[in-house]
């Protein structure tokens, strides 16, 4: 397999990086962060979240940022939906892309979302009902792919059985999300041998948590394999509010910063994504979390 030449960078800092926020982020602020990364050229953007808004409330407004935002041709703004209820709100905020997000392990389904894998997937099909009525595409995601806080250690297995069951569904592309950011290179290798005997690479994406420091080496990893697309979120931000301790995804300014130094584009300003790290982390109040960001910081 020959390393793509062009990566998709699914930038989901305002999503996955706010939505583990302390601090209330206001709208206007949101809208701020997203506009800015769409000024520095990424092109798929996680605006926000449709879930219940007493289980993460930095995400109760995500209507009011899709409302502020105008789409053009060559962008989208995507937001997660975990049930019907989720997906209608979604369409009456006007989003045009969506993602369900499923756990392989039960442990961790159970905390985040309240039921089984199983269920999670019943609950999904309303959701692709609706979505393939409108002609909504549907993102998957696919947490603990390598290790579960709460059950420990995932098997490639159990991982191929749901990514199945969402392609199935309907889903264009799972995104294999390593939640708590144990991974290493070897075990993205298991994973991607297991995954790629049934499904081509560009059916996946890769979603890295940089807990443990593994993130771009797994990038790196998944590459080799043929992935090319990448989470990552701008300045490092975020966590899973369901999984202690787990640190936000791989800095989308590292991402960048790696993939033009192996000649892979993505259609991204690096200096501007870099100015846009550095306001969000002024504006949180905290050092950035991106290595490329703290090298080449003005302040
Ligand atoms: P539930 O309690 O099982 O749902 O929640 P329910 O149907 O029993 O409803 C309970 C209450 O929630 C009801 O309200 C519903 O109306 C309301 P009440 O009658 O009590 O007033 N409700 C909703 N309200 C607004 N929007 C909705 C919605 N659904 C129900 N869509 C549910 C199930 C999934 C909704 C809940 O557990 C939830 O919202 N969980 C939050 C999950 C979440 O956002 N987690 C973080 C994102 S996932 C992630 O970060 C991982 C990822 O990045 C990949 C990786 O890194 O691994 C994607
Ligand atoms: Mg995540």
């Amino acid at each position: 397999m020959t390393i793509p030449q062009r990566v998709k960078l699914v930038e989901v800092g305002p999503r996955d990086g706010l939505q583990n926020e302390s601090a209330p982020v206001s709208t206007e602020d949101k809208i701020n962060l997203i506009e800015g990364l769409i000024h520095a050229g990424v092109s798929y953007i996680e605006a926000g979240s449709f879930v219940n808004p007493r289980s993460v409330p930095q995400m109760a407004d995500s209507d009011q940022v899709f409302a502020g935002l105008t789409s053009s041709p060559g962008l989208t703004l995507a937001a997660l939906t975990p049930n019907l209820k989720g997906f209608q709100r979604a369409m009456q905020a006007g989003v045009t892309e969506v993602a369900v997000f499923a756990s392989a392990s039960e442990g961790f389904s159970e905390k985040n979302i309240n039921c089984t894998i199983a269920e999670s997937l019943a609950r999904f099909e309303p959701v692709m009902q609706a979505a393939n009525d409108r002609g909504v595409a549907v993102r998957g995601y696919i947490s603990c792919v390598v290790g579960c806080p709460y059950d420990g250690e995932v098997a490639p297995q159990q991982v191929d059985t749901v990514s199945r069951a969402l392609f199935d569904m309907g889903c264009y592309e799972v995104s294999l999300g390593d939640t708590i950011g144990v991974g290493t290179a070897g075990h993205f290798k298991r994973l991607l041998d297991f995954l790629l005997r049934q499904s081509s690479a560009d059916k996946f994406a890769v979603h890295c948590h940089d807990t443990y420091g593994q993130a771009l080496a797994n990038i790196c990893t998944s590459l080799e394999y043929g992935i090319a697309t990448v989470d990552a979120s701008v300045a490092g931000l975020g966590g899973c509010p369901y999984a202690l301790n787990a640190t936000g995804n791989v800095a989308s300014e590292d991402v960048v910063y790696m993939l033009e130094g192996m000649g892979i584009s993505t259609g991204i300003d690096l200096d501007r994504l870099i100015g846009v790290g550095q306001s969000i982390s002024e504006l949180l109040g905290k050092p950035t979390n991106s290595n490329v960001g703290r090298a080449r910081s003005t302040s």
